[in-house]
């Protein structure tokens, strides 16, 4: 873990807000995966946290990518990945990432029967089924249930996967994915075990991709196994897909407290929100809090500089009394709160930096202003 030392060092460097990752807990995690997974091809879903350094630690480590739009797909060939480590997914691909995907040879997640019309012939791909279950996470992050707009139909998977081969495309095998953020270990077995009984019909195959979404908490050994036995089934090699899991405990957002307020409700005002860190709004998500000084504790909400009311980074927490400018981390950031973070309100994007091997080193610099509105045409 990061000390308050390195962190208050990382503020005054590079400002607030600010992201922050720790390169040894991005490594640690690769390593905990890699073991608990020995043997299945393991593939960064990188939505989670796409920064060109993070990526070349991943690929040096002998991990692909998941890929689910043109930036993402030109920033793995910028780090030097080829197709076979590329796997491009989303519900709604475009004509250039077809194109381009074929051209590299990469292999394509089929996400409706539609598809197969839109792919070149000869393409590699993975069919996405849907095993139709409601698992414990936030509403918004569940993706495997019956009315989600992922994957194609249990009973529906074999009629695309021969009409797929008809078209002469070459089918490796089946892809799932039900959620993100989920601890409880039998939503996963349950959806692996439902997908596996496809294996009567499909025969063997030669990928079976179980996805990603493992909470923190996890038992990562626990979902290998329940990923292993569903790959045997199909006599199939098992690839993962996870984001959070890889990055998330690596990144902590620095923010500095700039007032204090007390309506119903007592206040610290951040010069971070909503727009650096889009997670507690979007699905109630609790991040860990730690405080760089100390006083008396009392309870607070952390207010973001967004004129939204649900603009809090936090609530109910015991924080220590009011102090301008002193710094707070918001932990567990490092997974979805940079590659969300936005323009919104006409912010400029934080800078991030990354601690190695005893040093901090700036990966992206802070937008500048006049980068927002650099591509409006201004009236004459
Ligand atoms: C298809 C697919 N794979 C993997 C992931 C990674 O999920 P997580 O970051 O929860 O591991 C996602 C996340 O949305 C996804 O949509």
């Amino acid at each position: 873990m990061l000390t308050d030392a390195q962190l208050l060092e990382a503020a005054e460097r590079f400002g607030t807000p600010l992201y922050v990752y720790d390169a040894s807990v991005i490594d640690r995690q690769v390593a905990r995966v890699q073991e608990a997974f020995a043997g299945a091809r393991v593939f960064y879903a990188m939505k989670a946290n796409p920064n060109l350094t993070l990526l070349s630690r991943l690929r040096a480590q002998g991990i692909g990518f998941e890929v689910v739009s043109l930036g993402e797909f030109e920033r793995a060939r910028r780090v030097g990945a080829g197709g076979d480590e590329i796997l491009v997914n989303g519900p709604a691909k475009t004509e250039q990432e077809y194109a381009l995907g074929s051209e590299l040879g990469a292999t394509f997640i089929v996400d409706r029967a539609s598809e197969l019309d839109l792919l070149p012939s000869g393409a590699k791909l993975l069919v996405r089924v849907n095993p139709g279950l409601e698992v414990h996470t936030h509403s918004h992050l569940a993706t495997g249930e019956a009315a989600a707009k992922f994957g194609v139909r249990l009973e529906e998977t074999v009629a695309v996967i021969e009409r797929a081969r008809a078209l002469g495309l070459s089918v490796r095998g089946l892809h799932l994915h039900i959620g993100s953020a989920i601890t409880e270990p039998g939503d996963f077995g349950l959806a692996f075990a439902r997908v596996a009984e496809l294996a009567a019909q499909t025969g063997p195959l030669e990928v079976l991709d179980c996805g990603g979404g493992w909470g923190l908490d996890a038992d990562l050994h626990g979902i290998a196994q329940v990923a292993r036995e569903a790959a045997s089934a199909f006599g199939a090699q098992l690839w993962v897909e996870p984001g959070r899991f890889l990055v998330a405990q690596a990144g902590t957002l620095l923010t500095r407290v700039v007032g204090q307020k007390s309506t119903a409700r007592d206040f610290l005002l951040l010069d971070a929100g909503m727009s650096e860190l889009m997670r507690p709004m979007l699905y109630g998500a609790r991040h860990p809090v730690r405080a760089l000084w100390e006083g008396e504790a009392r309870s607070v909400d952390l207010a973001g500089p967004a004129c939204e009311s649900g603009d809090l980074l936090g609530r109910d927490l015991a924080l220590p009394e009011y102090r301008p400018g002193a710094l707070l981390a918001i932990e567990e950031a490092g997974a979805y709160g940079a590659s969300m973070s936005s323009n919104y309100l006409t912010r400029p994007r934080p800078a991030e930096a990354l601690f190695e091997a005893g040093e901090w080193r700036l990966v992206r610099r802070r937008q500048r202003l006049e980068e927002l509105w650099e591509h409006e045409l201004p009236e004459d």
